[in-house]
């Protein structure tokens, strides 16, 4: 069941947290459906996991040819991987970064891109949905190069795509967070590793300030409410090292260990390494 993030009497925006089936192998990830009158937009629609519930879950609100958009964060599997599936079950164009507008056919049969794909470029911009306009903020290596969030000034909700996200089960990720220094242990590793460096974090921190935002919302975990919470996590995203600020030349050394193909994993080498 998805979770009402917002309604009122013409848009609203509907949250997934538990389309992909908790087994361990693929990352916990949300989904996200506006509906504006009788049309509407998928942010971020996921991998083949999520499509069957998402594809029924957005019926209840239109006819699949009223779809008017997916809006792909960025081009990674987790977000557009079926992106085949939903280019043939409706007419919506595909809007993505011009970074990854000639990468997503990868993704499809011959031919199914042809006129359905919106290639946005790095300044991003505001892209009419029904009566009203999701913007298209840039949000580029955070963590991918060309990457975009989407901010959508009727709820006031903004969709951070990578940025924000927490690691946990389904269930949880519907649970909104208020306190968000208890948060901070399940969201570092993730942006310590994922996210391109403190740069980046300054500059976004200085846009998002000059937004009006009831709500972050993540790709993976729960989003993160309330005027404190919102605060406290730009100012830590702000003074976050991450990325290449932690890689040194210790990172680029050649490889010594061995990796076992039985177990998946590498292990140390035990006999000395001549180049
Ligand atoms: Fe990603
Ligand atoms: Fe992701």
């Amino acid at each position: 069941m998805p979770i009402e993030l917002y309604r009122d009497k013409n848009h609203a925006c509907y949250m997934f947290t538990d389309l992909v089936e908790e087994d361990g192998q693929a990352v916990q990830a949300n989904q996200f459906l506006i509906v504006d009158d009788d049309t509407g937009a998928i942010i971020d629609p996921g991998g083949n996991l999520a499509y069957n519930e998402l594809y029924m879950g957005m019926l209840k609100h239109f006819p699949p040819q009223k779809l008017s958009y997916l809006l792909a964060s960025h081009a990674d599997p987790d977000i557009i991987a079926s992106l085949d599936r939903w280019l043939s079950s409706t007419k919506a164009l595909l809007v993505i970064s011009r970074m990854w507008e000639r990468f997503v056919p990868h993704f499809t049969k011959t031919g199914k891109t042809e006129n359905r794909v919106i290639g946005v470029p790095d300044g991003g911009g505001r892209l009419p949905l029904g009566r009203h306009e999701l913007w298209l903020l840039p949000a580029h290596f955070m963590h991918s190069e060309g990457n975009f969030q989407f901010y959508d000034p009727v709820s006031r909700i903004l969709f951070t795509g990578d940025l924000g996200v927490s690691m946990m089960s389904g269930a949880q990720a519907a649970k909104p967070v208020t306190d968000f220094k208890a948060h901070i242990p399940l969201m570092e590793g993730f942006h310590k590793r994922y996210m391109v460096s403190n740069k980046i974090m300054r500059l976004w921190a200085q846009m998002a300030r000059q937004l009006d935002i009831s709500m972050i919302v993540p790709q993976h975990g729960a989003p993160i409410m309330g005027a404190q919470a919102i605060s406290d996590f730009i100012n830590w995203i702000e003074g976050l090292t991450c990325g290449i600020d932690l890689f040194d030349d210790r990172a680029y050394q050649l490889p010594s260990a061995t990796i076992d193909p039985v177990v998946g994993k590498a292990r140390p080498t035990l006999r000395p390494v001549t180049a």
